[in-house]
């Protein structure tokens, strides 16, 4: 089973969800999911609730992928602005993708309602600001994009309604929500058992076929056949390449203060800045900021990213002590919505949901209501907004950055290492070596040991990085993460970084 050796901590692992039943053997269902986050146990849900047979196969425990690391708000306004979906998918589908994050935020709480989940749902506000000095256009043309696209709620305030930090002008969302997504999962899992389906753990999918009967194979040699197959994996581990061309991760930050209780006014915050930092309360005595943003594995300091998440919080808020502190992974795509649908490269009854751009928690939901809908064979009007092979047709210079970007990582192969040798590797720490013409990725673990492996990413070759916040090695190029001993954290890799026997490094 897949372990998390980082030493950050979400607020939200106060509670542990179901343990799953191991997977012994082949298993046949009509849906087969792989990935129990937030998209996996949503699909699934609803596809029980339309009396299909489910299995879910899961690597890690309920939510241990990206889901434990949100910071749950659950927003209809977009993180990239609905006059820049504007500008590159055009007002018609602006107006489907607010249509579908409110009816995201519907959902959950219709879930939540209907299944009598405890999970902390509330409904709030939203509010929107820009940093000081800065001019407030920005905000006049969301705020009339946003009415474009039908949310006529939105509106512009002189402040957020927030005592210790005078945000200046501000876009007020309304009727947005949070909740606590572990707790939501947990509930889900329960039903999702109520309703027959079966959920597995230490199942580390490593191959899927398409076909009229779909084939999912396990690292532990099991198959599942079922009529369709969602890869709800965060990262496709299906299409290898042609979605990474157009999707790009990037590591983000976030701590849990505590504040006095009444002091911060509930709500969704956001500022404008790039990266821009998001905020909200849990339980009203803790506080949540995340920002700090950069692309993985490209960043030689990431642990600094927190104090810099303090100062800016401390500045603004009356925050006492930092309880927690963790990092995560989000997906950002051309036109900041998510990648849902059928597998873009070709596998037949093979569905995908990717592309999160820090909005998972509804685009999850999103995927429940619109791959349930494709699987059964019914229209749904998203269908194309969230099209995995849509291609670019405007931002492409935005594209063509990252893509260039991408390519630059594989000059890694040519340059030195991190260090010369295995003695400059501190306890709790790793480091790229070069050996002759390989690079190896070298870990001394807290007892002094090294392991060694290759430092050649199982995707597509790229040479990964250490990351000294979460102990880990993040390839630059997609996103795959390995643990300090090489296995797979993030996809698309599915395999393990190569061991390398150590007395053979020269
Ligand atoms: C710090 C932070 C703040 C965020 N804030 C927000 C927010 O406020 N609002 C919002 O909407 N979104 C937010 N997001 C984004 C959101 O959390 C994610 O997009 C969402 O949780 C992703 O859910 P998922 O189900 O797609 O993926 P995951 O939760 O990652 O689930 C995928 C599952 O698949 C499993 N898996 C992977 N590969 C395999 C394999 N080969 N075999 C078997 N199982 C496998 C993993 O173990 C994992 O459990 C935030 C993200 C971060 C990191
Ligand atoms: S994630 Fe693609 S090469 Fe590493």
């Amino acid at each position: 089973m897949r372990k998390d050796l980082s030493s950050n901590t979400s607020v939200w692992t106060d509670i542990t969800p179901p343990e799953l039943d191991v997977l012994t053997g082949d298993q046949t269902c009509q849906v087969c999911v792989i990935g129990a986050g937030i998209a996996g146990l949503t699909t699934a849900y609803m596809l029980t609730r339309m009396g299909r047979s489910v299995i879910v196969l899961e690597d890690g425990t309920v939510g241990s992928g990206e889901t434990r690391r949100t910071t749950a708000h659950l927003a209809n306004a977009l993180d990239d602005r609905y006059f820049e979906l504007e500008k590159i998918r055009g007002k018609a589908v602006a107006k489907l993708a607010a249509e579908s994050h409110s009816a995201a935020i519907s959902r959950i709480e219709s879930i939540v309602e209907s299944e009598g989940i405890d999970c902390d749902f509330q409904r709030l506000d939203g509010f929107l600001f820009v940093p000081p000095k800065r001019s407030i256009r920005p905000l006049k043309r969301e705020l009339e994009a946003a009415h474009r696209a039908g949310l006529t709620g939105v509106e512009l305030l002189d402040r957020a309604p927030l005592e210790s930090f005078d945000t200046g002008p501000c876009l007020r969302f309304p009727n947005q929500g949070q909740f606590h997504p572990l707790k939501y999962l947990s509930g889900l899992v329960e039903i999702l058992r109520e309703n027959g389906a079966r959920l597995y753990t230490s199942a580390h999918v490593t191959n899927v076929k398409g076909g009229k009967r779909t084939m999912v194979e396990t690292q532990q040699g099991h198959v599942v056949s079922a009529d369709a197959v969602v890869v709800a994996t965060n990262s496709p581990i299906t299409d290898v390449v042609s979605i990474h061309t157009k999707q790009f991760p990037y590591r983000t930050y976030a701590i849990g203060a505590t504040v006095p209780t009444g002091s911060v006014h509930p709500g969704l915050y956001w500022d404008t800045l790039d990266p821009y930092h998001y905020i909200r309360l849990q339980n009203d005595g803790m506080l949540i900021v995340g920002g700090e943003d950069h692309k993985t594995g490209q960043d030689e300091d990431p642990t600094s990213r927190f104090s810099r998440l303090q100062r800016w919080a401390a500045k603004r808020f009356p925050i006492e002590d930092v309880k927690f502190r963790w990092s995560g992974q989000v997906i950002e795509t051309m036109d900041g919505l998510a990648f849902i649908g059928k597998d873009p490269s070709g596998l037949e009854n093979v569905y995908i949901v990717t592309g999160d751009s820090g909005m998972g928690m509804t685009h999850g939901t999103i995927a429940g209501i619109l791959l349930s809908d494709l699987i059964m064979g019914r229209e749904n009007p998203w269908t194309e907004v969230y099209d995995p092979a849509r291609k670019p047709v405007r931002g492409l210079t935005e594209i063509v950055k990252e893509n260039v970007n991408v390519a630059a990582q594989y000059t890694d192969w040519v340059t030195g290492g991190d260090v010369a040798s295995v003695e400059d590797i501190p306890v709790g720490e790793g480091a790229v070596l070069r050996d002759g013409v390989s690079k190896r990725a070298v870990y001394r673990n807290e007892d002094g040991q090294l392991h060694a492996m290759s430092a050649v990413c199982t995707h597509l070759g790229c040479i990964v990085k250490w990351n000294t916040a979460e102990k880990s090695w993040d390839c630059p190029c997609h996103g795959s993460r390995f643990d300090s001993l090489g296995k797979v954290i993030n996809g698309p890799a599915t395999k393990e970084l190569a061991p390398v026997d150590l007395r053979k490094i020269a």
